[in-house]
């Protein structure tokens, strides 16, 4: 058995593979001169929006300003409370913030690290007071209207959307699914009796093509994606200075363009994604074969409405960061997706939130680890990083979870 070392993810591989292709993207670029907007942009625009069945796809520079954009074009803004979940990726509070609103967390699900739904509905009907007024419903915590809901589809998985959007209905907000980890993720609406594509449920939904998620470019881009035409002609504008035709500003926007060469790379990688997704749900259900059984070791659940993409595989163990060593020591990489929930990071201590508010996202916070995953990882591969972590709960039973 080989000793190489097993990367956390491998970016070499599929960029070596596709080479020729891509540089035939860049030099096509080159020779038109067109490195913003135009045709490249627009086909890829055209395939990702058909490939997450949704009517609109507008490309801006990061999966930050795809929330932003989303945001801000969904009317969100000053005197706004946005709700989301504290186990997330610094981005998706940031972009409630730079739209001028205020984050608010309610805390995740034990199994699926996803929006806790029963949460939500307990701080919408419990923790907030409707202004007849207005129709609007008032956070008594910040006294601000509550205008939008972040689900976010960690890891892969899409959140519990059936009735995250049935109380948005209810209390008339935006959801913008922070879709960032989840190309190609689907869930089973009941509601709609069909399998639904993340990035076709909500108001818009954002996406992140940073090199390492499940489609990544080679630098940084972004998406979002909407069956709103409105919403989708003021991002296209939000993205571009606020113009929908040259130096006639509507509003005032931002410089949020995605790149053409990006766009080209990414609608080459685009045509790869439903087959890496395949392999990495693959790859998924040989980890559960080969750690399921062992006792001191969560897996990532799947319940039956949903089909993770697993952008991450992330198991849950006491002792989280004798792991770590122990698979380093090994030559494994690893990851913690992440360390700190939000409402812990100094970033965010205005907003007065303290430990214990969230216990579930501080206890799994603790415990989580991201094994290797990504589409070419080989079933010796995996035996070797099965071998490890069984080894490591094999030896301490009394500290595992
Ligand atoms: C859940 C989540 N939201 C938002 C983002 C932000 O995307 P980007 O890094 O492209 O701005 C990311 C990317 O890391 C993410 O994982």
């Amino acid at each position: 058995m080989t000793s190489e070392p097993i990367p956390f993810l491998d970016l070499l591989t599929p960029h070596r593979e596709l080479e020729a292709e891509l540089l035939q993207v860049v030099q096509q670029a080159f020779r038109r001169a067109a490195f913003i907007g135009g045709p490249m942009l627009e086909a890829f625009e055209r395939d990702f929006a058909a490939f997450c069945s949704a009517r609109y796809c507008v490309g801006v520079s990061s999966g930050t300003d795809a929330l932003r954009f989303a945001l801000l074009a969904a009317g969100i803004g000053n005197g706004d409370s946005v709700v989301t979940v504290p186990n997330t990726f610094i981005a998706t509070t940031e972009a409630i913030t730079q739209a001028g609103a205020l984050p608010e967390f309610v805390d995740i699900g034990e199994q699926t690290y996803t929006m806790d739904v029963d949460k939500l509905r307990e701080y919408l009907d419990n923790m907030c007071w409707l202004d007849s007024t207005t129709g609007s419903v008032i956070s008594h915590r910040t006294g601000k209207r509550v205008a939008a809901i972040i689900p976010v589809h960690l890891y892969g998985q899409m959140a519990d959307m059936d009735p995250i959007l049935a109380l948005a209905e209810k209390y008339n907000l935006a959801v913008i699914e922070d879709a960032c980890q989840a190309h190609g993720a689907e869930y089973f609406s009941k509601r709609q009796n069909r399998w639904c594509t993340a990035g076709s449920m909500g108001r818009a939904a954002a996406f992140s093509f940073y090199p390492g998620k499940n489609l990544g470019a080679c630098g940084e881009a972004g998406a979002v994606t909407t069956n709103d035409e409105e919403m989708a002609r003021r991002m296209r504008m939000l993205r571009d200075h606020g113009q929908a035709k040259k130096y006639y500003h509507e509003i005032e926007g931002y410089n949020g363009r995605l790149d053409a060469i990006q766009a080209g790379i990414l609608r080459i990688k685009l045509e790869r994604l439903a087959e890496w997704n395949e392999k990495r749900r693959t790859c998924a259900q040989r980890y559960q074969e080969m750690l399921g059984s062992a006792e001191g070791i969560v897996l990532p659940y799947e319940g039956s409405s949903a089909k993770a993409v697993y952008h991450l595989y992330v198991v849950r163990v006491q002792n989280r960061d004798d792991l770590q060593r122990h698979l380093a020591a090994a030559g494994i990489g690893t990851g913690i997706h992440y360390p700190i929930p939000l409402h812990l990071q100094s970033a965010y201590r205005t907003l007065a939130y303290e430990r214990g508010d969230f216990p579930i996202t501080e206890r799994t916070a603790a415990e989580i680890l991201s094994l290797p995953m990504f589409p070419g990882l080989t079933p010796s591969q995996q035996g070797r990083v099965a071998e490890q972590v069984l080894e490591f709960v094999s030896l301490a039973p009394a500290r595992a979870a």
